[in-house]
Protein backbone atom coordinates (compact mmCIF):
# COMPACT_ATOMS: atom_id res chain seq x y z
CA UNK A 1 0.00 0.00 0.00
CA UNK A 2 0.99 3.59 -0.35
CA UNK A 3 0.59 5.39 2.73
CA UNK A 4 -1.27 8.64 2.24
CA UNK A 5 -3.23 9.92 5.35
CA UNK A 6 -2.11 10.57 9.31
CA UNK A 7 -4.47 7.51 10.14
CA UNK A 8 -2.95 4.71 7.75
CA UNK A 9 0.30 5.42 9.07
CA UNK A 10 -1.09 5.05 12.34
CA UNK A 11 -3.04 1.90 11.10
CA UNK A 12 0.41 0.24 9.79
CA UNK A 13 2.25 1.66 12.96
CA UNK A 14 -0.18 -0.47 15.23
CA UNK A 15 -0.52 -3.80 12.96
CA UNK A 16 3.71 -3.67 13.38
CA UNK A 17 3.42 -3.16 16.30
CA UNK A 18 1.46 -6.28 17.20
CA UNK A 19 3.91 -8.38 14.77
CA UNK A 20 7.45 -7.02 16.40
CA UNK A 21 6.19 -7.10 19.95
CA UNK A 22 5.10 -10.99 19.06
CA UNK A 23 8.12 -11.91 17.52
CA UNK A 24 10.42 -10.48 20.50
CA UNK A 25 8.41 -12.19 23.15
CA UNK A 26 8.82 -15.71 21.64
CA UNK A 27 11.74 -15.22 21.27
CA UNK A 28 12.07 -14.52 24.80
CA UNK A 29 9.99 -17.55 25.25
CA UNK A 30 11.83 -20.10 23.22
CA UNK A 31 13.75 -22.42 25.23
CA UNK A 32 14.99 -26.04 24.79
CA UNK A 33 12.54 -28.44 25.87
CA UNK A 34 9.17 -26.58 24.02
CA UNK A 35 7.66 -27.59 21.35
CA UNK A 36 6.86 -25.34 18.43
CA UNK A 37 3.14 -25.95 19.00
CA UNK A 38 3.62 -24.52 22.52
CA UNK A 39 5.70 -21.83 21.26
CA UNK A 40 3.08 -20.97 18.24
CA UNK A 41 0.69 -21.05 20.69
CA UNK A 42 2.14 -18.45 22.78
CA UNK A 43 2.36 -16.72 19.73
CA UNK A 44 -1.46 -16.91 19.06
CA UNK A 45 -2.41 -15.49 22.48
CA UNK A 46 -0.22 -12.51 21.97
CA UNK A 47 -1.58 -11.24 18.76
CA UNK A 48 -4.99 -11.75 20.27
CA UNK A 49 -4.72 -9.80 23.59
CA UNK A 50 -3.91 -7.14 21.06
CA UNK A 51 -6.29 -7.63 18.87
CA UNK A 52 -4.53 -9.12 15.93
CA UNK A 53 -5.20 -12.08 13.48
CA UNK A 54 -2.93 -14.03 12.29
CA UNK A 55 -1.99 -13.57 8.23
CA UNK A 56 -0.94 -16.61 7.31
CA UNK A 57 -3.94 -18.73 9.07
CA UNK A 58 -6.64 -15.86 7.36
CA UNK A 59 -4.52 -15.98 3.68
CA UNK A 60 -3.81 -19.31 3.54
CA UNK A 61 -5.46 -22.04 6.01
CA UNK A 62 -1.66 -22.29 7.67
CA UNK A 63 -1.80 -25.00 10.06
CA UNK A 64 -0.37 -22.57 12.88
CA UNK A 65 -0.49 -19.02 13.87
CA UNK A 66 3.33 -18.22 13.07
CA UNK A 67 5.92 -19.85 10.90
CA UNK A 68 8.45 -21.79 13.17
CA UNK A 69 11.55 -23.11 10.89
CA UNK A 70 14.43 -25.36 12.81
CA UNK A 71 17.18 -26.19 11.75
CA UNK A 72 17.16 -27.37 7.74
CA UNK A 73 13.42 -25.56 7.48
CA UNK A 74 13.95 -22.46 5.16
CA UNK A 75 10.70 -21.33 5.49
CA UNK A 76 6.87 -22.08 6.34
CA UNK A 77 7.87 -24.22 8.97
CA UNK A 78 4.59 -25.68 10.41
CA UNK A 79 4.36 -25.35 14.61
CA UNK A 80 4.10 -29.20 15.84
CA UNK A 81 4.20 -30.83 19.52
CA UNK A 82 6.28 -33.39 18.47
CA UNK A 83 8.77 -30.64 17.11
CA UNK A 84 11.01 -30.29 20.46
CA UNK A 85 13.17 -27.32 20.51
CA UNK A 86 16.83 -28.30 21.46
CA UNK A 87 20.05 -26.19 22.72
CA UNK A 88 21.86 -24.45 19.56
CA UNK A 89 18.78 -24.87 17.04
CA UNK A 90 18.77 -22.50 14.27
CA UNK A 91 15.34 -21.46 14.70
CA UNK A 92 13.09 -19.20 12.49
CA UNK A 93 10.18 -17.45 13.68
CA UNK A 94 8.04 -15.40 11.06
CA UNK A 95 5.15 -13.42 12.22
CA UNK A 96 2.57 -11.94 10.36
CA UNK A 97 -1.06 -10.68 11.07
CA UNK A 98 -3.65 -8.06 10.07
CA UNK A 99 -5.19 -5.44 13.09
CA UNK A 100 -8.07 -3.25 11.84
CA UNK A 101 -7.68 -3.65 8.16
CA UNK A 102 -3.67 -3.47 8.03
CA UNK A 103 -1.33 -5.90 7.40
CA UNK A 104 2.49 -6.29 8.67
CA UNK A 105 4.92 -8.80 8.09
CA UNK A 106 8.32 -9.51 10.62
CA UNK A 107 10.70 -12.60 11.05
CA UNK A 108 14.11 -13.27 12.66
CA UNK A 109 16.35 -15.91 13.03
CA UNK A 110 18.17 -16.88 16.35
CA UNK A 111 20.27 -19.53 17.47
CA UNK A 112 18.41 -21.26 20.68
CA UNK A 113 20.55 -20.86 23.36
CA UNK A 114 24.58 -21.83 23.26
CA UNK A 115 25.63 -21.84 19.56
CA UNK A 116 27.34 -25.41 20.31
CA UNK A 117 26.91 -26.02 16.06
CA UNK A 118 28.55 -22.33 14.90
CA UNK A 119 25.10 -21.01 13.47
CA UNK A 120 25.92 -17.30 14.52
CA UNK A 121 28.10 -16.78 11.73
CA UNK A 122 25.29 -16.81 9.36
CA UNK A 123 22.63 -15.44 11.68
CA UNK A 124 25.02 -12.18 11.76
CA UNK A 125 25.32 -11.92 8.34
CA UNK A 126 21.86 -11.77 7.96
CA UNK A 127 21.17 -9.51 10.61
CA UNK A 128 23.95 -7.26 8.58
CA UNK A 129 22.80 -7.84 4.90
CA UNK A 130 19.01 -6.74 5.87
CA UNK A 131 20.62 -3.60 7.75
CA UNK A 132 22.34 -2.83 4.39
CA UNK A 133 19.78 -3.17 2.63
CA UNK A 134 17.28 -1.28 4.35
CA UNK A 135 19.38 1.73 4.57
CA UNK A 136 20.15 1.80 0.99
CA UNK A 137 16.32 1.96 -0.21
CA UNK A 138 14.63 5.32 -0.71
CA UNK A 139 12.26 6.56 -3.33
CA UNK A 140 13.24 5.63 -7.35
CA UNK A 141 16.20 2.59 -6.06
CA UNK A 142 15.66 0.26 -8.46
CA UNK A 143 14.52 -2.70 -6.55
CA UNK A 144 16.93 -5.49 -9.03
CA UNK A 145 20.07 -3.00 -7.30
CA UNK A 146 18.89 -3.88 -3.65
CA UNK A 147 19.01 -7.29 -4.81
CA UNK A 148 22.21 -6.81 -6.06
CA UNK A 149 23.29 -5.72 -2.90
CA UNK A 150 21.70 -8.50 -0.73
CA UNK A 151 23.58 -11.30 -3.19
CA UNK A 152 26.69 -8.97 -3.22
CA UNK A 153 27.03 -9.01 0.57
CA UNK A 154 26.13 -12.68 1.04
CA UNK A 155 28.87 -13.87 -1.42
CA UNK A 156 31.52 -11.66 0.45
CA UNK A 157 30.45 -13.21 3.64
CA UNK A 158 30.78 -17.12 1.73
CA UNK A 159 27.08 -17.34 1.48
CA UNK A 160 24.60 -17.75 -2.06
CA UNK A 161 20.93 -16.72 -1.30
CA UNK A 162 17.82 -18.41 -1.97
CA UNK A 163 16.46 -16.80 -5.40
CA UNK A 164 12.88 -18.05 -4.75
CA UNK A 165 11.69 -16.51 -2.01
CA UNK A 166 11.39 -12.70 -1.66
CA UNK A 167 10.45 -9.53 0.22
CA UNK A 168 6.93 -7.53 -1.12
CA UNK A 169 4.65 -5.17 -0.60
CA UNK A 170 2.23 -5.33 2.54
CA UNK A 171 -0.23 -3.11 3.80
CA UNK A 172 -3.60 -3.83 2.86
CA UNK A 173 -3.29 -7.81 2.53
CA UNK A 174 -0.18 -9.74 3.36
CA UNK A 175 1.30 -9.98 -0.45
CA UNK A 176 0.89 -6.85 -2.39
CA UNK A 177 2.71 -4.85 -4.95
CA UNK A 178 5.96 -5.34 -6.00
CA UNK A 179 5.12 -8.57 -5.41
CA UNK A 180 8.91 -9.75 -5.64
CA UNK A 181 11.90 -8.14 -3.69
CA UNK A 182 14.64 -10.58 -4.56
CA UNK A 183 17.56 -11.45 -3.02
CA UNK A 184 19.61 -11.38 -6.18
CA UNK A 185 19.64 -8.97 -9.33
CA UNK A 186 16.65 -9.35 -11.24
CA UNK A 187 17.60 -8.11 -14.57
CA UNK A 188 13.76 -8.01 -15.97
CA UNK A 189 12.31 -6.81 -12.78
CA UNK A 190 12.75 -2.80 -13.86
CA UNK A 191 9.91 -1.89 -10.84
CA UNK A 192 11.63 0.91 -8.35
CA UNK A 193 10.83 1.74 -4.82
CA UNK A 194 7.94 4.27 -4.28
CA UNK A 195 8.03 6.63 -1.88
CA UNK A 196 5.36 6.66 1.09
CA UNK A 197 4.95 2.65 0.00
CA UNK A 198 4.86 -0.44 2.61
CA UNK A 199 6.73 -2.99 1.49
CA UNK A 200 8.57 -6.18 3.84
CA UNK A 201 11.78 -6.58 3.29
CA UNK A 202 13.32 -10.12 3.98
CA UNK A 203 17.00 -12.09 3.53
CA UNK A 204 16.92 -15.20 2.65
CA UNK A 205 21.22 -16.25 3.06
CA UNK A 206 21.99 -19.60 3.36
CA UNK A 207 24.82 -21.54 3.26
CA UNK A 208 25.10 -23.74 0.17
CA UNK A 209 21.47 -23.98 -1.30
CA UNK A 210 19.70 -21.44 -3.82
CA UNK A 211 16.12 -22.33 -4.66
CA UNK A 212 13.54 -23.66 -1.49
CA UNK A 213 11.93 -26.90 -2.14
CA UNK A 214 8.28 -27.63 -0.88
CA UNK A 215 8.01 -30.97 1.18
CA UNK A 216 5.97 -33.45 0.88
CA UNK A 217 3.41 -32.16 4.27
CA UNK A 218 2.51 -28.90 1.20
CA UNK A 219 3.67 -26.26 3.77
CA UNK A 220 7.37 -26.35 4.73
CA UNK A 221 10.51 -25.34 2.47
CA UNK A 222 13.51 -26.66 2.42
CA UNK A 223 17.21 -26.16 0.05
CA UNK A 224 17.58 -27.90 -2.91
CA UNK A 225 21.11 -28.15 -1.93
CA UNK A 226 20.61 -28.97 2.10
CA UNK A 227 22.79 -26.69 4.27
CA UNK A 228 20.81 -23.93 6.77
CA UNK A 229 19.53 -20.68 5.91
CA UNK A 230 18.65 -17.75 8.38
CA UNK A 231 16.05 -15.19 7.53
CA UNK A 232 15.61 -11.39 8.79
CA UNK A 233 12.59 -9.12 8.03
CA UNK A 234 11.14 -5.93 8.75
CA UNK A 235 7.88 -4.10 7.35
CA UNK A 236 9.02 -0.39 6.56
CA UNK A 237 7.77 3.04 4.87
CA UNK A 238 9.91 3.80 1.82
CA UNK A 239 10.84 7.53 1.90
CA UNK A 240 13.05 10.45 0.35
CA UNK A 241 15.51 9.37 2.52
CA UNK A 242 16.16 6.26 5.57
CA UNK A 243 13.27 4.11 5.26
CA UNK A 244 10.74 4.42 8.20
CA UNK A 245 10.95 1.11 10.36
CA UNK A 246 7.57 -0.11 11.52
CA UNK A 247 8.53 -3.45 12.78
CA UNK A 248 11.70 -1.75 14.76
CA UNK A 249 10.14 -2.99 18.17
CA UNK A 250 10.87 -6.74 17.20
CA UNK A 251 14.56 -5.59 18.32
CA UNK A 252 16.30 -8.31 15.79
CA UNK A 253 18.87 -6.05 15.46
CA UNK A 254 19.87 -5.61 18.95
CO1 LIG B 1 7.32 -12.87 7.02
CO1 LIG C 1 7.24 -11.54 4.20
Amino acid sequence: MSITTEDERIGMQQASDAVAITLRKMREYAKPGISTKELDDYGGELLAQMGARSAPKLSYDFPGYTCIGVNEVVAHGVPSADKILKEGDLVNIDVSAELNGYWADNGGSFVLGEDIHGHGKLVEASKEILKKAISNIKGGVRISEIGRLIETEARKAGYTVIKNLTGHGVGRSLHEEPHEIANYCDRYNTTRFRKNSVVAIETFISTRSTIAETQADEWTLTGNKGGFVAQHEHTIMVTGGEPVIFTAQNGIWD
